[in-house]
């Protein structure tokens, strides 16, 4: 969840350690805001600072007081777990006798058994962390075997949990050494420059040459040297790799927030993810997936393990892959799986679907799910990310860097993602011939241009939004494919504009949420396309019955569909769409509400209190 940055390279009049390591920490900023700080090698010795808060506040701390300029750094901005968000619990940490500083993602789970034993040997503590307990060891560690490597290699040995450490050290004024375990650390390879990060983000303004490392590895880097072993001390060979987006990806372009930019890059993140997907022959083709398909048409049960947003494409998913493939498809929320007893063996695809590619519950469900003997299938935004790189297969989603914490054009990406493991089960296995597999594929083709249709008309979503920042508790309502995305949408207005909402099955109102309306509750109601008639009349009933009591009723209905009308206060247009294809379109006026909301309450759409971009922590 936090961000983490090392630099180590040569200083020049117009770029210093400081400002890479600023920059860095500016595009990491999403996986945490809650504190942020840095720490120098100076010629003096370690220089550092730390602010709670956002990023801002240790830049104002900086111009107040500047450090004396250092060679190598670390950086790091916090989403706290241990300890309040307060300038004594920012990173960086340092040893008591102030030679070592360390930042640290993760969770050290025996930090309280170890900080017993250091306050019994006198040493004093100065923040409520976990982190302080490592950097107290590693200065222990220093002053017994001299060498900042060798030191990390003899702490992490002593700690328990989920990490990544970064860690300088007075007396080594050229290099920066990490660690990880269960949780992310890449390496930017410069020219006469050498970087680490949570991920690329932390470095992409510089190079896009990247080094993966593996669980339990130790890394050095110099400025003209990177140098890997395992928590063991043998070598390792990490695999380089070439990052397939620009730092031009990450930024606004234009739009005041990201979240409004990656609204607006759904047609392309829907489109780039259908791209190269089907053979000379017209059959689709998914090259990436690394299994065996003689395993794929053994499979008698699917479970899709994921968190929040990602779960609810799950959600969407499960409709569609037993629709078209007649395999049983169970969701579950990965923390909650992981805990329990699932039934799950070698004829169980667990499908993991996450953006990031870190979340640490999902990671922990799929290794747990191996471990019972499943495969696992990835369906992953992020190339290189733990999750792929774990499970035995991947189906990348190409939805570029997505930097709001409040997940969009990922959802359609992985809707879309998970639509292509279905048609291409379904072919696999029979149950569709290509011709009929061909017609869904053209379906989803035709998608980005009906998003785009939604996106035309943000004007009258965004009108909507700013008449209602008053809006004490909103309900949405879907039926089938609809459902998971009344989810969705109470899901973004919660996180965005922290109004209690709630998604409801159109067909559990009657089951006890209807006493929560009341006059004027708004009622947003996903109605599903007239092809369906048997669902559409449902639906259409229950904006009546929920108007009938005094519910501000706000609907999502195709195009034509003026069935809706007489009981809508407001309605929302989407082009006229197959059922399984309609939550891409469907979805879209939620988010924009969410957004507009927020907006107009003044709070900041990217960065949500108390939560951060990838949760890397169980
Ligand atoms: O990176 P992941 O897709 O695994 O993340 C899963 C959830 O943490 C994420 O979707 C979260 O619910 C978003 N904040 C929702 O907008």
């Amino acid at each position: 969840m936090c961000g983490i940055v090392g630099y180590a390279g040569p200083q020049t009049p117009s770029t210093t350690s400081l400002d890479v390591l600023l920059e860095g920490l500016a595009r990491l900023e999403y996986r945490g805001y809650d504190s942020a700080g840095v720490a120098l090698v100076t010629p003096r010795g370690l220089a550092s600072a730390k602010r709670a808060g956002k990023l801002e506040r240790l830049r104002e701390a900086l111009a107040e007081n500047p450090l004396p300029e250092g060679t190598v750094g670390i950086g790091h901005t916090r989403w706290a777990t241990h300890g309040r968000p307060t300038d004594e619990n920012a990173h960086p940490h340092l040893s008591a006798d102030g030679q070592v500083a360390v930042i640290h993602n993760g969770i050290i789970e025996n930090f309280h058994a170890l900080r017993e034993e250091l306050l019994g040997e006198g040493v004093t503590f100065l923040s409520e962390t976990d982190t302080e307990v490592a950097a107290h060891l590693l200065g222990r560690a220093l002053a017994k075997v001299g060498d900042l490597t060798e030191a990390m290699r003899a702490v992490v040995a002593r700690l328990k949990g989920a990490f990544t450490l970064l860690a300088v050290e007075a007396g080594s004024p050229d290099r920066v050494v990490g660690a990880r375990r269960n949780s992310p650390l890449v390496v930017g390879l410069g020219d006469g420059e050498n970087f680490l990060g949570s991920d690329v983000a932390a470095f992409i303004s510089r190079t896009n040459r990247a080094l993966e490392l593996g669980q339990d590895q130790i890394v050095t880097i110099t400025a003209d040297s990177v140098e890997v072993t395992g928590f063991d001390g043998e070598p390792v060979v990490p695999h380089e790799y070439t990052v397939d987006w620009d730092a031009s990806a990450a930024v606004k372009g234009g739009y005041p927030t990201f979240m409004q930019k990656e609204i607006h890059e759904q047609p392309k993140a829907v489109s780039d993810t259908l791209l190269g997907r089907l053979d000379d022959q017209g059959r689709l083709e998914l090259d990436e997936l690394r299994l065996d398909t003689a395993v794929l048409r053994r499979i008698k049960k699917i479970i899709v393990v994921a968190c929040g947003t990602a779960a609810y494409a799950g959600h969407v998913a499960k409709y569609a892959i037993e629709h078209w493939c007649r395999i049983p498809v169970e969701v579950e929320l990965a923390h909650e799986f992981r805990y329990r007893d699932p039934v799950v063996n070698e004829q169980t695809l667990v499908v993991a679907v996450s953006q990031s590619g870190e979340t640490m519950d999902t990671l922990q469900a799929i290794r747990h799910a191996k471990d019972q003997g499943s495969k696992v299938l990835a369906i992953v935004n992020t190339h290189g990310s733990t999750i792929a790189r774990e499970a035995d297969a991947v189906l990348y989603t190409h939805a570029g860097p997505e930097v709001a914490v409040a997940s969009t054009k990922a959802f359609l990406a992985q809707i879309t993602a998970a639509y292509l493991l279905g048609l291409y089960l379904a072919q696999l296995r029979g149950n569709k011939y290509t011709d009929e597999v061909a017609g869904y594929l053209e379906e989803l083709a035709q998608l980005p241009t009906k998003i785009q249709q939604v996106l035309d008309r943000a004007g009258e979503v965004r009108e909507v939004a700013r008449s209602m920042s008053d809006a004490r508790a909103v309900l949405f309502l879907g039926r089938h494919v609809g459902y998971p995305v009344a989810l969705e949408g109470a899901l973004k207005l919660k996180e965005l504009a922290y109004i209690h909402a709630e998604g409801f099955a159109a067909g559990e109102l009657k089951h006890g949420p209807i006493a929560l309306v009341e006059e004027g509750t708004p009622v947003f109601v996903i109605v599903p396309t007239r092809r369906r008639p048997e669902l559409h009349a449902k639906v259409v009933s229950n904006i009546q019955e929920v108007r009938a009591r005094g519910a501000r009723t706000l609907v999502i209905a195709e195009e034509g569909d003026e069935a809706v009308t007489a009981f809508a206060d407001v309605v929302f247009r989407i082009p006229e769409t197959p059922t399984l294809m309609a939550p891409l379109l469907t979805v879209v006026p939620l988010q924009i509400f969410a957004c507009e909301l927020a907006a107009a309450k003044g709070l900041d759409v990217d960065q949500p209190r108390n939560l951060a971009k990838s949760v890397t922590v169980e």
